[in-house]
């Protein structure tokens, strides 16, 4: 019989700082004792997104406080915990400093072993917490900062089959937000505008959307947005492109998510056909409608994280900390934080002017 494990769980990469406390028993069942985000909008509010200088004195202000309502709101103490886990990366390196520093010290202050945790992988395992579901399966990573496909072989182990060669999709739509006058965090905000707008009334770009592939691309498409926005005159042709621009993000990952079913099917023949979305933009209630109708069409099973695990917390990195100690990895405490991490090392960078997808 397997042992139960707490661990407590840091995020700082980005602009929450959160912790948390999650508990696997002896019988594989998830608790999750406590989930603690302080989110900092108010703070990026009047920069219009975020800067890092000012995201980490938040996070160095906050983390300790968080820290200690996780352990409160669990009912634990330090010593009832199996291990620290605290995200290393990617992300804002000055941010990243601050949980990580803060996850080596109290690991090292209790003697319990330590995880250093890559914050996509966090996303990408956050949805076996709340169900049993077996390797391999493919995820659409759908981040601030990432739009990829993967397969998750494994705990540790990905192929990277299909990213954005330009912007990532929560990017896309924060400075959609932007250049529409709307104040950060741009994307939930879209959401809410497209209700009430028509959908039909703008025609916008899909750039690649016809290669073959699972290679995305938004940066034409905001550049259109661009333009329309110098044309617009009121709320509602407001809403009619947050609805449009919605409507084409539904219509691009439509066609590229089937693209990378397809993709798993074939090199997967005797597996079950599973799909899980993850990332700060799968809270989006349009795009998991969409993604659902495409899984039932294409046969997959999907598993699509509840909203509040979707966006940056600790439960994912304290469970990732799970995941991993499970299969005897640890951490040494020089550990450092890297900005850059990617989850399949072999995939090729694909970012800038001139790639070739
Ligand atoms: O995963 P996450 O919390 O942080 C990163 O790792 O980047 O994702 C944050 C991103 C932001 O760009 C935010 O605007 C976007 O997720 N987002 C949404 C929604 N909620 C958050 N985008 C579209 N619709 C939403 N409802
Ligand atoms: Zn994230």
């Amino acid at each position: 019989m397997n042992k139960s494990l707490t661990f407590l769980g840091i995020e700082t990469s980005c602009d929450e700082t959160a912790a948390a406390v999650v508990q696997k028993d002896s019988q594989g069942n998830v608790k999750i004792l406590s989930n603690i985000v302080s989110s900092q909008i108010d703070e990026h509010l009047k920069f219009g997104g975020v800067v890092p200088e000012n995201a980490a004195r938040a996070h160095a202000e906050k983390i300790d406080i968080i820290i200690k309502k996780a352990l409160q709101k669990s009912k634990l103490s330090f010593k009832d915990l199996d291990g620290v886990a605290a995200t290393a990366g990617p992300g804002l390196l000055v941010c990243l400093m601050i949980g990580l520093s803060a996850g080596k010290s109290i690991a090292a202050i209790l003697k319990k072993p330590f995880l250093a945790i890559n914050h996509l992988e966090g996303h990408a395992l956050t949805a076996r917490i709340f169900n049993k579901i077996s390797f391999p399966y493919l995820l659409l990573l759908i981040s601030g900062g990432h739009t990829q496909f993967l397969i998750v072989e494994g705990v540790g182990k990905y192929k990277r089959i299909g990213t954005t060669i330009d912007d990532a999709l929560g990017e896309t739509f924060d400075k959609t937000a932007k250049m529409l006058g709307i104040e950060f965090p741009g994307g939930p905000k879209i959401e809410k505008f497209a209700k009430l707008g028509d959908e039909n009334f703008f025609n916008l770009p899909k750039p690649i959307i016809h290669h073959p592939g699972c290679n995305l691309s938004f940066a034409g498409l905001k550049t259109a947005i661009l333009q329309i926005t110098r044309t617009i005159k009121n709320q509602k042709q407001k809403n009619d492109l947050a609805a449009s621009f919605q409507k084409t993000i539904n219509e691009i990952l439509y066609l590229k998510c089937k693209n990378a079913m397809k993709q798993f099917t074939n090199q997967y023949k005797n597996k079950n056909k599973i799909f899980v979305i993850s990332g700060g933009v799968a809270s989006n209630k349009s795009i998991r409608k969409n993604l659902d109708d495409l899984s039932i069409e294409m046969n997959f099973k999907n598993f699509f994280p509840p909203i509040e695990f979707c966006s940056d917390n600790g439960t994912m990195i304290a469970w990732a900390g799970i995941e991993r100690f499970e299969k005897g990895i640890k951490d040494k405490l020089d550990v450092i934080a890297k900005p850059r991490w990617p989850l399949d090392p072999s995939a090729a960078f694909l970012k800038g002017a001139g790639v070739k997808y």
